[in-house]
């Protein structure tokens, strides 16, 4: 780490680093979006995740997360508990947390039907004090961090659960090309071939302006999520700093392109549309 990007103390790394910019203060209204979206975020993941979460994003976190056969592994930030229930099929005995109780019934539901033991727990990822230290050999924290409002407590609450020389293996939405933060694509016509608009370039601003953003998601039907979900943009260099400040090497680090040439993802061939982290604790 410290040689891939040219910083050689932990000392060092402090003067580059910025300060958390969102003080941690896991507010009712972020855990209320959650609730409010619950159902729409279950239909929208339908227990499978999106066509960009099935070929572009898990099969690069499911390489990074190696064979967890026989190893425990954390779920963090859960959600609808698709992964959870997957790495369980694989062999992994698996802890789920989140901070939505109504997403945390849905996954025992779907679970308990498909005849899986997961532990699910209903909690914030920040404050997970019913884990004992040095629990897990896997933390997986799948799209979580970028609406997670201090990046910091929730890394030193993975190094914390994790064993020495456990990994944690986390995905965001890539902050450089992010419309939930500082770009967006200028768009042309629809191609009637995807039933999507043709990307005509990708405009970035303001890519240093940390701060929170508040979106609306659609379901698959293209109708509005009840409430719209914050979204905390941070740099690269935040999240890779974040790593190195609380205990982490980072070890692989991803932008993972489509698994397939399906012209539906003309875009994501382009620029990347996610970034995935792979870190050991030290
Ligand atoms: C974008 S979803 C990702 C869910 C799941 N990891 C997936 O890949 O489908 C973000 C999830 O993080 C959860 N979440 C947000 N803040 C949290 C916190 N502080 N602690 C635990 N879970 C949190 C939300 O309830 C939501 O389920």
């Amino acid at each position: 780490m410290s040689r891939r990007f040219g910083i050689k103390s932990r000392k060092e790394v402090e003067r580059f680093r910025r300060p958390c910019a969102f003080p941690y203060n896991m507010t009712d209204p972020i855990q209320k979006q959650w609730e409010d979206n619950a159902e729409a975020f279950s239909d929208l993941i339908a227990g499978a995740g999106t066509p960009h979460h099935k070929d572009i994003l898990n099969p690069c976190v499911e390489e990074l997360l190696g064979d967890v056969k026989g190893k425990c592994l954390l779920d963090a930030g859960c959600g609808e508990g698709y992964l959870a229930r997957y790495y369980t099929k694989k062999g992994a005995e698996v802890v789920a947390i989140d901070i939505s109780s109504s997403l945390i019934e849905t996954s025992k539901t779907i679970t308990n039907n498909e005849g899986l033991g997961v532990d699910y727990r209903v909690g914030d990822v920040c404050h997970m004090e019913s884990i004992p230290n040095q629990t897990f050999d896997i933390v997986l924290s799948n799209l979580v961090l970028l609406n997670i409002p201090c990046l910091d407590d929730a890394l030193k609450e993975y190094n914390r659960v994790l064993k020495a020389g456990g990994y944690l293996v986390f995905s965001i939405v890539h902050p450089a090309f992010n419309f939930y933060g500082p770009g967006t694509w200028k768009m042309g016509e629809k191609n009637p071939d995807t039933n999507r608009r043709e990307g005509l370039f990708f405009k970035v601003d303001n890519y240093f302006d940390e701060k929170e953003y508040n979106q609306y998601w659609r379901t698959r039907g293209g109708e509005r999520f009840p409430v719209p979900i914050s979204f905390f943009h941070r740099t690269l260099s935040t999240y890779l700093n974040s790593l190195v400040m609380n205990g982490f090497n980072l070890i692989d680090f991803r932008e993972p392109l489509p698994i397939n040439n399906d012209p539906f993802f003309d875009r994501e061939r382009r620029i990347p549309f996610f970034a995935v982290f792979k870190a050991r604790k030290i």
